[in-house]
């Protein structure tokens, strides 16, 4: 396939239009050898050694997401964690690094509970503001800046351009977790990122049966060699069944994410007006302070995360939770099942989701179903 002359709903359903040139097969096979064959002559003229470094099984899913996000290559991980991880190992002890205050709070956990203690200068600051990001780059010293568009758990939406040039002003790369918007809804690259990062358990898997990373680099530069060792070295590598349901995962991720988008669009909208809620956070409403940002950078869609605050406190939201019937109450995104979870339940001390707040998950299933159970959950728990 020519991926120049098609589009990308056209790369993902095709997987590039991959077909195996023995067997004629049109999906491609697990390959599950942990080792390869060395020359005669002493040399790996596959240029494959070992499956810790490099699996044929993983070509396929990397080269679409390298087509889909318009980068020069991708690399799968053993989990969005050992994506995003690789990239802040791959930096110096002594780098200063900016990350959001509102993000996927497990790796926030993990960069001021691991990453510092190892040497990183990582400050937390209000990564929308481009004020805020550019009163806190010191030019030289800020090796890389960390966005999440639109971020866990209150979907705010970074800038990525206005970013990108503050970053690069100051000799630093930027990197964005990307796992909400996908590349269907944005791709960051586009917008003047290095590097992109996705937790493929989420959408581009899409089935909530796999756990998986993925980064997708604009240039294969030093920086992205080493992050490439650093997946090596560490062994964050994905399995081979799981690359190839990924690659099956991907086939329908336009479908997918259009679907859970334009429903998450309605539900957002319907509850706006509610009487039971007394806040919506969804970047796809107009009165949402993202909203411009986020229709200057998102296209078709603001995406199937949203949360909604419900009317009288955190006992009426853990209540509202375990009043629905359709919605499943377990955390993740991304999924054909849409789910439910209190939050700050989830995420302890620190974070910045109030009490009072529910993330939902919108899957692909009936809207109007969606509506009506969290509806009458929203009434039994006030009941
Ligand atoms: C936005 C975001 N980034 C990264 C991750 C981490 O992905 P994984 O659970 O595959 O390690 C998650 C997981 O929930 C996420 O929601």
């Amino acid at each position: 396939m020519d991926a120049k002359h098609v589009k990308p709903e056209t790369i993902a359903a095709q997987a590039l239009g991959w077909i195996d040139d023995k067997t004629r097969a049109i999906t491609p096979p697990i390959h599950v050898s942990s080792t390869y064959l060395r020359d005669p002559d002493n040399q790996y003229r596959s240029g494959r050694a070992y499956a810790r470094a490099d699996n044929p099984a993983f070509d396929q899913a990397e080269h679409v997401m390298a087509e889909l996000e318009h980068g020069a290559q991708a690399a799968l991980f053993a989990s969005g964690m050992a994506a995003a991880t690789a990239v802040f190992q791959a930096l110096a002890p002594g780098d200063h690094v900016l990350a959001p205050k509102v993000m996927y709070w497990s790796l926030r956990n993990w960069l001021m509970n691991f990453a510092t203690p190892w040497g990183l200068k990582v400050e937390l600051i209000e990564m929308t503001d481009p004020a805020a990001v550019h009163a806190a780059v010191q030019p030289g010293k800020t090796k890389l800046v960390w966005v999440e568009t639109p971020a866990n758990p209150l979907w705010t939406v970074t800038d990525i351009a206005a970013t990108a040039a503050i970053a690069h002003g100051a000799g630093a790369r930027l990197a964005v977790d990307s796992t909400v918007a996908t590349p269907v809804l944005t791709r960051p690259i586009e917008h003047g990122a290095d590097i992109v990062m996705h937790a493929g358990t989420k959408y581009l898997n899409g089935h909530s049966d796999l756990i998986a990373g993925v980064l997708v680099t604009r240039h294969d530069d030093e920086f992205w060699k080493r992050v490439k060792t650093v997946r090596a070295q560490i062994g964050g590598t994905l399995g081979s069944f799981e690359a190839w349901l990924l690659l099956r995962g991907m086939r329908t991720l336009y479908l997918r994410v259009r679907c859970a988008s334009n429903s998450a669009q309605r539900i957002a909208e319907h509850f706006a007006r509610h009487a039971l809620v007394s806040a919506v956070l969804y970047p796809g409403l107009t009165g949402s302070p993202d909203h411009t940002v986020a229709a200057r950078q998102m296209r078709g869609g603001f995406g199937g995360m949203l949360s909604i605050r419900v009317r009288d406190g955190e006992a009426a939201a853990i209540a509202t939770a375990a009043h629905v019937a359709l919605w499943k109450r377990a955390t993740s995104l991304g999924g054909t099942e849409s789910l439910i979870e209190h939050r700050a339940s989830v995420e302890g001390a620190g974070t910045p989701a109030p009490p009072d707040l529910l993330r939902l998950s919108v899957g692909i299933e009936d809207c109007d179903d969606l509506i009506a159970d969290l509806e009458q959950a929203l009434q039994r728990a006030h009941g």
